[in-house]
């Protein structure tokens, strides 16, 4: 999930992180993390370090064979910092299988409530609130999925040090993912030296290489080495001034604005300035792009939105704040068609008691506010890196996979934005455009090049998988076999 801000709130956000301040940081200790992890491959071990976080009695789960688990893992003892995660080993051999991290964006929006729940994970929250529906595409098929709730503040994660939440950007984000996964292979260590990938989608598109890059570069200590190949990323925010241009660009070819108003954009937005809102007519023009898009689904330009008058979401906040509406308003399909209420189920569900003490988050007694997304997050934060292009090209350069979808009919992040962010690296093309196939049918459109493949996703919203659940897992499979989707029909 992204958001969009007021274009004077974007202003804001900008004076923001020119005034912020850089926040003390105590990275865990890094002999903590090397040494003892890799004993222990045998089983008995594993569950001995990790069985208080079995998930064994989750309300309204289907019966299934794998195993989960959930909790809290510390990711800074001085400052009292928490990330939660959730836990799916592989529904068959998890031994033999990698292991995927999964991220959502926001900034501030829940990876278990829209990649666990909504996505990819083996339970769908249901239409009530009150239960868990199997997924048949889960892509715990193919790998062994941890979802992460990052950073402090979102979900369930937290800080016990209230200034924690007010400095929260892009690399802090990455440093505590980092001590994160430590921790955890401290914890699940037959996972230490697994093969290893970060996926994600939205500003995940900015978190994932973030996370890779660092890893990388920590990877040269061989006793912090993490056996990262590759990533994944799916309509994801990647160079602000490409993704602006594609942004406009795309609701004017998708007749969302007048022709006037994308001239006007055209010709007095210069979206690679530090300064592009103080031009009037450009920020006035950008204003009524999003003005349209709060008339409909930014993130499935085709499918209804939710009219649920026990939403959340009230009207008048929709007013206060641009496009938290929608974010009540993604359009899942799940069994006999589409739902795009699901956010507000979710909400249900992870606010129970017992849920919450079943997930190792509470007592059941002292709640934790659970919210898909914290706007406080969002619009607080400190520290965003305009492009992670060059990151990019660290990891091509490393031979990492790097695999970018899109599906094209979000307006949020849109194919093309991902194509001109994509275009400006140059990559020789090593195959040509042409179509690839699932059940028969065109999946999408294909592109590689040297060192990158990106894909379309036909007629799918921002968040792909739930849209083109068998597409989705089908691609995820090629994926980590790095073998090229399906040319034939
Ligand atoms: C945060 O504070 C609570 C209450 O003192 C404590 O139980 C918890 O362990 C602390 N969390 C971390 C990560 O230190
Ligand atoms: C991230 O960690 C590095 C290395 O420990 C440190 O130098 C840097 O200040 C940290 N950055 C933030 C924003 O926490
Ligand atoms: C914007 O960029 C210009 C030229 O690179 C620089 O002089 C100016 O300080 C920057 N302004 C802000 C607000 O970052
Ligand atoms: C939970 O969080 C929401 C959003 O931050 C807030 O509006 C609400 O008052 C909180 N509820 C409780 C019980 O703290």
């Amino acid at each position: 999930m992204a958001f969009i801000p007021k274009v004077l709130s974007l202003f804001n956000l900008t004076l923001a992180l020119l005034l912020s301040h850089i926040s003390v940081v105590v990275v865990a200790r890094h002999a903590q993390w090397s040494g003892t992890e890799t004993k222990s491959n045998n089983q008995n071990n594993r569950n001995i370090q990790n069985s208080d976080h079995l998930v064994s009695n989750l309300p309204g789960q289907p019966n299934v064979d794998f195993r989960h688990y959930a909790g809290y893992v510390t990711v800074n003892e001085f400052s009292g910092r928490a990330l939660f995660y959730w836990f799916y080993e592989a529904w068959s051999f998890p031994e033999e299988k990698p292991l995927v991290l999964w991220l959502n964006g926001g900034p501030g929006c829940s990876s278990v409530g829209y990649g666990a729940t909504q996505e990819i994970g083996p339970f769908i929250v249901g239409t009530d609130g009150n239960d868990l529906q199997l997924n048949p595409y889960s892509w715990n098929r193919e790998a062994n999925m941890l979802f992460l709730e990052s950073p402090v503040g979102v979900g369930f994660s937290y800080s016990n040090t209230t200034s924690d939440y007010e400095n929260l950007g892009d690399d802090s984000t990455a440093n505590d993912t980092y001590a994160f996964l430590h921790n955890w292979f401290m914890k699940f260590p037959s996972y230490r030296t697994r093969t290893f990938y970060i996926a994600g989608e939205s500003y995940a598109g900015k978190y994932v290489p973030e996370l890779a890059g660092l890893i990388h570069d920590r990877n040269k200590d061989p006793s912090l080495f993490i056996n990262l190949k590759g990533i994944l990323l799916g309509n994801p925010e990647t160079s602000d001034a490409e993704d602006w241009k594609g942004l406009v660009d795309y609701a004017w070819s998708h007749a969302v604005v007048s022709d006037e108003t994308h001239k006007t954009i055209r010709e007095s937005c210069d979206f690679t300035s530090n300064d592009t809102w103080s031009n009037n007519d450009c920020s006035q023009a950008v204003d009524e792009v999003l003005k349209q898009y709060k008339e409909i689904d930014i993130y499935s330009l085709y499918t209804s939105v939710c009219i649920n008058a026990n939403s959340a979401y009230s009207e008048n906040k929709a007013q206060q704040v641009m496009f938290k509406k929608t974010t009540s308003k993604m359009m899942p399909r799940i069994l006999g068609g589409y739902d795009p209420c699901l956010d507000d189920y979710a909400k249900g569900y992870y606010n129970k008691p017992e849920v919450q003490k079943a997930l190792h988050v509470s007592d059941g007694l002292h709640l934790k506010n659970w919210t898909i997304c914290n706007m406080d997050i969002f619009y607080g934060w400190s520290q965003s890196k305009d492009s992670v292009l060059p990151i990019y090209k660290k990891l091509i350069d490393a031979k990492l996979r790097i695999w970018v979808y899109s599906g094209d009919t979000d307006g949020r992040v849109p194919v093309l934005s991902t194509r001109y962010s994509l275009s400006s690296l140059g990559l020789p093309i090593t195959r040509a455009w042409r179509p690839w196939y699932n059940q028969k049918q065109v999946g999408g459109w294909l592109q590689e090049y040297e060192g990158l493949t990106f894909a379309t996703f036909r007629g799918a919203g921002h968040a792909v998988p739930i849209f083109k659940p068998s597409a989705s897992l089908a691609f995820f499979t090629s994926f980590l076999l790095g073998e090229s989707p399906s040319s034939h029909r």
